[in-house]
């Protein structure tokens, strides 16, 4: 089946789960999106602005701030980040995401304002305590072990540092429409102790009747 067929049937739920077609549709369209679609998609992803909002609130970014954002995408968040912070950082495994962040943020890249980094997030290549502040926007779903890259982020943030993760609801909700069965959830009570465990001092983690769930953390 072709990638542009497969892509139609997924998003028209006509995939079953566990199968390899339904695999490959969700890691086209969004666990590492490659293609002429992903791009297209990622490159204005309309139905993560919430996200990206909630983030930016919760970070209070200021001009001492060093940023990270893990499973960056296409970077718009990147970029909003540094319209604050002097310097940024991030990381995602997708060559087309990283082409499309590349490009969205050549300028603060041209400055030395920016790395970015391909690779896997359960192992971040920065030193420890590099940064004031982390995000991870819509992608913690798709973490296959989420204490080793939650005690990453951890030992890249400095103490103090704080850390905001968005996420998918703990119940598979309508919003995620054809990717729910691939995402993994968590309760709320399980995602605060994941954190703790990873070695942040306090966490909060809260979801509301509609919406995401949201993970505010300090180092
Ligand atoms: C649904 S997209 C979200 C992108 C962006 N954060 C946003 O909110 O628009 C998920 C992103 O996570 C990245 N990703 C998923 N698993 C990853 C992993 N283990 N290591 C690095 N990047 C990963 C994908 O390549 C993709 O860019």
């Amino acid at each position: 089946m072709d990638d542009e067929r497969l892509i139609a049937d997924g998003l028209a739920g006509r995939l079953e789960p566990d199968t390899p077609e339904f695999e490959r549709f969700v890691d086209i369209t969004a666990r590492r999106p490659s293609g002429d679609a992903g791009a297209a998609h990622y490159r204005d992803p309309q139905e993560h602005e919430e996200s990206f909002a909630i983030a930016l609130d919760a970070l209070q970014l200021t001009r001492e701030d060093r940023y990270v954002e893990l499973c960056f995408g296409g970077g718009q968040v990147l970029e909003r980040a540094l319209a604050t912070v002097p310097s940024a950082a991030g990381i995602d495994h997708s060559p087309d995401m990283l082409a499309l962040a590349r490009s969205r943020n050549a300028e603060a890249l041209a400055a030395g304002r920016l790395e970015l980094a391909e690779g896997d997030v359960h192992e971040l290549p920065w030193p420890a305590a590099a940064f004031t502040c982390a995000a991870c926007l819509n992608a913690f779903f798709f973490i296959e072990r989420p204490r080793d890259f939650l005690a990453e982020v951890r030992r890249v943030l400095a103490p103090g540092g704080r850390f905001v993760l968005v996420t998918a609801r703990s119940a598979a909700d309508a919003s995620a429409g054809p990717w729910n069965a691939a995402l993994r959830r968590y309760e709320p009570a399980v995602l605060r102790a994941l954190l703790l465990e990873a070695g942040f001092a306090e966490a909060t983690v809260e979801q509301d009747a509609a919406g995401p769930q949201v993970a505010v953390a300090h180092a």
